[in-house]
């Protein structure tokens, strides 16, 4: 059963109340909240501040994705903030062991990601550590991007080495994703599907999140 975790930068922030009691009343799985510094992307989204006030709004499991170049020294403020799970990229941490430790130290759930063109063999040895394996489908930094499909076969890869070892690490797909190409995300072995665009564009948000979680 696939999980739909809507990413909040393609909300309309002038109703961002409201997107998130209408998102809540779909049955969506997390919110995905995209932190970017400028630097590790080449764009700035929002801080602890905004993920303080989702926080407030809703009870619902907030997946925090760090687009930055130094996330050891931010992770604690977004889980004091509210944060359920912290994803840092392996790109910017290529030893990414002891920020996980420091993660779970906070009784909070860990994730690693890469981008498109990072070898997806480079982060297997960490999966058995990790909660999560976030793998971007469009090059970070920005919501309304295509969907790489090549992304996929790093999805399958990972599904192999996670089912041969009996891990529980979850594989999260992020970038691009939508209605027309989500069962190809969960078929290569996805189980949770970031949609920021596809989801806060979507009028009807519950038959969306409903088709979701059938795959
Ligand atoms: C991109 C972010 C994604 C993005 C998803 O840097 O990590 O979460 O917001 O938005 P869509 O679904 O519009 O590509
Ligand atoms: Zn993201």
């Amino acid at each position: 059963m696939a999980r739909l975790a809507p990413s909040v930068l393609g909300a309309d922030f002038s109703r961002l109340g409201e997107e998130i009691r209408k998102s809540d009343k779909a049955g969506i799985d997390m919110f995905h909240l995209d932190i970017m510094d400028g630097h590790f992307v080449p764009n700035i989204s929002f801080g602890p501040g905004v993920v303080k006030t989702i926080d407030k709004l809703s009870d619902t499991f907030l997946d925090v994705h760090l687009m930055l170049s130094e996330p050891e020294k931010y992770f604690e403020a977004f889980i004091r903030a509210g944060a359920d799970g912290i994803t840092f990229h392996y790109e910017a941490r290529p030893e990414p062991l002891p920020l996980v430790n420091q993660i779970r130290n906070f009784g909070c759930q860990v994730g690693l990601s890469i981008n498109p063109d990072t070898d997806v063999e480079k982060v297997l040895p960490f999966l058995e550590e990790v909660d999560l394996l976030l793998i971007m489908s469009v090059y970070p930094g920005f919501g309304g991007q295509k969907f790489i499909p090549s992304a996929l076969n790093a999805v399958h890869i990972a599904r192999e080495f996670i089912e041969s070892h009996h891990l529980k690490t979850a594989i999260q797909v992020d970038g691009g994703v939508d209605a027309g190409n989500a069962e190809s995300v969960v078929r290569a072995g996805a189980d949770i599907l970031v949609m920021g665009t596809a989801f806060f564009g979507c009028a009807d948000k519950t038959t969306l999140t409903r088709n979701i979680s059938a795959l």
